[in-house]
């Protein structure tokens, strides 16, 4: 049976390569892609959602969601993905047109007319917290949310906080204390998974229009990790979420209790995820701990060969 999904993101050169994931996969269902502001405007990651999705031929579609966090100021990440938000790659121009709807509208719409509908979150969680709040009867029809987001150790945006709960601490409060099922893919996992000059050698064999997507992209997004960070090559975050999908044993998780930090100190946005169960408080989300990192590369090179 295909696992219906809708997948929210920030595209963002990680989030890009979800979409790939997503879209190349016969056991997936991709309902929809809904946008958020989060790694830059919304303009800019709506075209880009739209640029990736028709380049790659997907007819689903792509509705433009929330610009503006729920409290706070609005982050975006240029020194990681560029002015357009996904520097590196030229997409022709396409007439293909944004779905007429908000993207908050788009998620609601898509669980409400499907069973078991699972959204994966790989940006800020304002649109689906919009979307719980103005449609609460989604927590009971939802089968699951996978989100990029957190961290079970420190973050990447301040020494608590990740980026993706730091652009709307309040809106992934709502989404954790919702009560519905949460996978948390944090930078605790991600980390492990580097976009390596090998691993970018190896999907440049495969010598397709998605192998030369990939290659042109992590090669800017590798260099602006590198800069920023000082790290060898970028952690491919976003895509973790598909391919836990794809294969449900790429990851392991444990249930335990996660609470955001909503106020507003030194630890704003930190995901407190109580990993050894100090506070015997209910578990709310299940937090990833490790990943098969081999084969999270034979899945990306999978998705990429089906194109
Ligand atoms: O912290 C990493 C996350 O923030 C990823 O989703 C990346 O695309 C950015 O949105
Ligand atoms: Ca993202």
């Amino acid at each position: 049976m295909k696992r219906n999904i809708i997948l929210d993101c920030d595209p963002g050169h990680d989030d890009a390569i979800a979409i790939l994931l997503a879209g190349s996969n016969k056991n997936i269902n991709l309902l929809g892609i809904s946008v958020v502001a989060g790694n830059q405007t919304i303009a800019k990651t709506a075209r880009n959602a739209l640029n990736v999705a028709t380049f790659l031929g997907l007819d689903v579609p792509v509705a433009i969601g929330c610009e503006f966090p729920m409290v706070r100021d609005r982050l975006i990440c240029e020194a990681i993905h560029g002015e357009s938000g996904l520097d590196g790659f030229e997409f022709p121009k396409y007439e293909k047109q944004f779905d007429k709807r908000h993207g908050v509208q788009l998620i609601i719409d898509s669980v409400m007319n499907n069973e078991k509908t699972t959204i994966v979150a790989t940006g800020p969680l304002t649109n689906i917290a919009m979307a719980i709040r103005i449609e609460p009867r989604l927590l009971e029809r939802l089968d699951e949310i996978i989100i990029m987001g957190g961290s079970v150790d420190n973050g990447n945006t301040s020494p608590a906080a990740e980026f993706n709960i730091m652009c709307d601490p309040e809106a992934a409060h709502v989404v954790f204390s919702s009560g519905v099922k949460v996978k948390m893919v944090g930078l605790n996992v991600t980390r492990k998974v580097l976009v390596t000059d090998e691993v970018v050698q190896r999907m440049s064999k495969i010598n397709n229009k998605a192998s030369d997507m990939f290659v042109k992209l992590m090669k800017v997004f590798n260099e602006n990790q590198r800069k920023t960070f000082g790290v060898i090559a970028g952690p491919l975050h976003d895509p973790a979420t598909i391919a836990s999908i794809i294969d449900d044993k790429l990851i392991k998780y444990q249930h335990m209790n996660v609470v955001i930090d909503i106020s507003h100190g030194p630890s704003y946005g930190r995901t407190n995820c109580d990993v050894f169960d100090y506070l015997h408080a209910p578990h709310n989300a299940y937090v990833a701990m490790d990943i098969d990192v081999n084969r999270y590369w034979d899945i990306i090179e999978e998705g990429i060969k089906s194109y």
